[in-house]
């Protein structure tokens, strides 16, 4: 059971995570603050369910979760034009701010993977999917789904990338409230050098990645294309060098050759 006094305490935001739903269980945290009838409406609701019976991946992926075991949440920001041109930053600041939490809380390094993919030991142990709602050219409402990988100990079933959790690479049990109030506050933080210093999430982004200059392919479920993976741009496309020219890519899952 989550305990939300104990999560409460450890919360040191301004504004994410202060309006926090919990639910047992919902279809799926990401539908669930999508909709544009719900009643949660506030800039930096968070929820959070021990159980989602339709938790969604990126690519039309299934995202499996053992109840009670992990986080399974979604954060909800209110569309302004600051953030607007920066939906790909605010993907990357979500995946750093998982990464170092586990780095400062457990001492683990850990690898990203282009464009959302938390690693630990070349395993996934998070992943992000964000969604959007738009009105006309305006965005609306901006949803960061994230699952974590935490104290579940045993996967089963097929995956495109081997996965692990916390415990399994620290062999200790993980406090779940100390570490979701963790990655909220440096979300938060991080959000705010989306708007104020790009420049930062990038170069946070580029030291944790390690395909960086490495021969790989991309595959977007159509379409595979080969080549090196050169840099990140300013908006965190991946550049992929070819023999022809360089690609700009927009989505599609990285493998190294
Ligand atoms: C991926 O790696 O493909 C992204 C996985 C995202 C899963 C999270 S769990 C909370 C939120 N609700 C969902 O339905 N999906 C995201």
């Amino acid at each position: 059971m989550f305990n939300i006094e104990v999560f409460d305490i450890k919360l040191n935001t301004e504004f994410i995570g202060r309006n926090f739903v919990y639910a047992e269980e919902l279809s799926s945290t990401n539908s669930f603050l999508l909709d544009k009838n719900s009643n949660y409406n506030y800039n930096g609701t968070v929820v959070l369910a021990e159980k989602q019976s339709a938790g969604r991946g990126r690519m039309d992926r299934t995202w499996y979760s053992q109840k009670d075991q992990n986080l399974t949440f979604s954060i909800l920001l209110k569309g302004n034009k600051k953030v607007n041109s920066r939906i790909n930053l605010i993907n990357f600041a979500a995946t750093l701010a998982v990464a170092m939490s586990i780095e400062n809380l457990y001492q683990q390094r850990t690898h990203l993977k282009w464009p959302n993919d938390v690693l630990l030991s070349g395993k996934k142990v998070s992943g992000i999917l964000l969604e959007s709602i738009s009105s006309g050219s305006r965005i609306e409402r901006i949803v960061v789904g994230i699952g974590i990988n935490v104290n579940q100990s045993i996967f089963q079933g097929k995956f495109n990338i081997e996965p692990t959790s916390i415990r399994n690479e620290i062999n200790d049990m993980v406090d779940r409230e100390r570490f979701l109030a963790e990655v909220l506050n440096n979300f938060e933080w991080l959000l705010k050098k989306v708007t104020e210093n790009g420049g930062f999430i990038l170069k946070e982004w580029r030291e944790r990645c390690n395909m960086l200059g490495e021969r790989i392919t991309v595959s977007d479920g159509t379409k595979t294309q080969y080549g090196i993976f050169e840099d990140i741009d300013e908006s965190g496309f991946l550049l992929l060098k070819t023999k022809e020219k360089v690609e700009r890519i927009h989505f599609g899952d990285v493998s190294i050759v």
